[in-house]
């Protein structure tokens, strides 16, 4: 899910040498992600303060997160609290939908260009299939081998289109509940009342917006061009009639089916098709609602922060197919280590967990806050030594890793073609809502 793509190193020496002595900005846009780098050329963490700023999204906060499990009578996921995913657009809005039982349903994909997916591809299915289980609502999942075949020159249409098939087996693998989640592949799947949308959607939106979304000039193919609308119009309930029982074959989308709201789970270098679209959905002849969003940071590479992980490198990431081996010599071998040099200096100094790859992963994995809380300090008293700290993380990784190999070895074609049927979904919402009147009348009480 909003994979952004490799850091591109060419860009970053180019501008490097033009400039010895300047810091270079960080670059976040869904084709092309890089950290920032000082004078020196030493890379930065990501900043996601700025990001968000810049782009005018809201962070979430500890008043969020306690609404949150109000509202849902559920404990905040543990990458809620720990802040990786850390910024929304109307989560409160939706939260309002579901506390008065009003429908709505969650939309995230993935662009498939390998078939090799890793943890920081796993990790934000597994969020979204939590907020699925919470809330109780549809999902679909757009595999978006249109999209990748238009921006990978060296990738054609066939070949994303056999990575969208095995990427799906894996996405199966997290364990989305079939009955309300509908998987598809945009070579596939996209026609009719879908492309509908797109088609009035595009006349909606001119090049200059297009390209000022995304930068592209007038070399670009016009396949790219056109690509967004796809992905824009994916969070309008009614590109998918058969999920809710409207007639596919109808030249009329349903006015009402348009007017239920949407979730999108992604990495924030997908803000920007979102944008476009927030800026457009009110205009369509069936009108929706503004899509909310809830924003991811990337995943760390092993190399450490300002590096993501990457399918074309096979040292920067912990991969799905990995075994318990080959974990265990990533981690000990690749994990960037906020330890000190020796064992002398780190028991004298301490580490900086902060900076610690092991340590981050444990936190995507420890449930245990008070755990977790425990191995921070610990390191960095340097009580607890780097060793000891990858050893916890290969642990977790491990065993998060062999878990879903279990399920992935269940997932036949025969389900695969069950999960990819456009078929009506079974969903409950909110099992208590709150009446209107009454909501608001507890509200003047909490005021008094
Ligand atoms: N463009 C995304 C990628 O390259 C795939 C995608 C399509 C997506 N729709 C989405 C990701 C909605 C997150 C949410 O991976």
């Amino acid at each position: 899910m909003g994979e952004p793509p490799a850091v591109s190193a060419l860009s970053l020496a180019e501008t490097a040498t033009d400039n010895p002595k300047k810091a270079i900005e960080q670059e976040i846009n869904p084709w092309d992600v890089s950290a920032a780098t000082d004078e020196e050329g030493n890379v930065l963490a990501f900043d996601y303060e700025a990001i968000s700023r810049k782009w005018n999204t809201k962070l979430i906060d500890q008043e969020l997160i306690e609404r949150f499990e109000r509202v849902t009578g559920k404990k905040a996921h543990r990458w809620l609290r720990r802040g990786l995913f850390f910024s929304h657009r109307d989560l409160d809005r939706i939260l309002d939908f579901y506390e008065q039982g009003r429908p709505f349903f969650l939309y995230t994909g993935r662009g498939p260009s390998s078939d090799s997916m890793h943890i920081g591809h796993t990790i934000p299915f597994e969020f979204t299939k939590w907020l699925q289980d919470v809330f109780d609502v549809p999902l679909v999942i757009m595999l978006t081998d249109d999209e990748k075949a238009l921006f990978k020159d060296n990738l054609t249409f066939e070949e994303t289109m056999q990575c969208a098939r095995n990427n799906a087996k894996d996405i199966i693998a997290i364990g989305f509940d079939l009955k309300k989640t509908f998987i598809y592949s945009d070579l596939k799947y996209v026609g009719g009342h879908m492309l509908l949308n797109a088609w009035e959607f595009s006349k909606l939106v001119t090049f200059n917006q297009v390209r000022g979304a995304f930068g592209f000039d007038s070399s670009t193919n016009v396949g790219r061009i056109f690509y967004p609308m796809l992905q824009c119009v994916a969070a309008f309930a009614t590109s998918y009639p058969e999920l809710w029982g409207d007639d596919p074959a109808s030249d009329f989308r349903n006015k009402k089916t348009a007017q239920i709201p949407c979730l999108i789970p992604c990495g924030i270098d997908q803000d920007p098709y979102f944008r476009l679209l927030r800026d457009n959905a009110h205009r369509m002849k069936n009108p929706s609602p503004k899509p909310a969003l809830i924003h991811s940071k990337f995943l760390t590479a092993l190399q450490g922060a300002g590096g993501k992980m990457s399918a074309s490198n096979a040292n920067s990431a912990i991969f799905m197919s990995d075994t318990p081996k080959q974990i265990q010599k990533k981690v000990n071998s690749h994990a960037f280590s906020g330890g000190q040099e020796t064992l002398e200096l780190h028991r004298e100094l301490g580490g900086n967990p902060d900076i610690d790859v092991a340590y981050q992963y444990v936190t995507y994995f420890e449930e245990d806050d008070d755990k977790l809380k425990t191995l921070y300090d610990g390191y960095k008293k340097g009580e607890i030594l780097t060793g000891e700290m990858k050893k916890e993380c290969i642990r977790l990784t491990q065993e998060y890793v062999r878990g879903f190999q279990e399920r992935r070895k269940a997932v036949t074609d025969d389900l695969l073609k069950q999960y990819m049927e456009p078929r009506k979904l079974d969903f409950g919402g909110n099992p208590n809502p709150i009446k209107k009147e009454k909501k608001e009348g507890e509200k003047k009480e909490e005021k008094k």
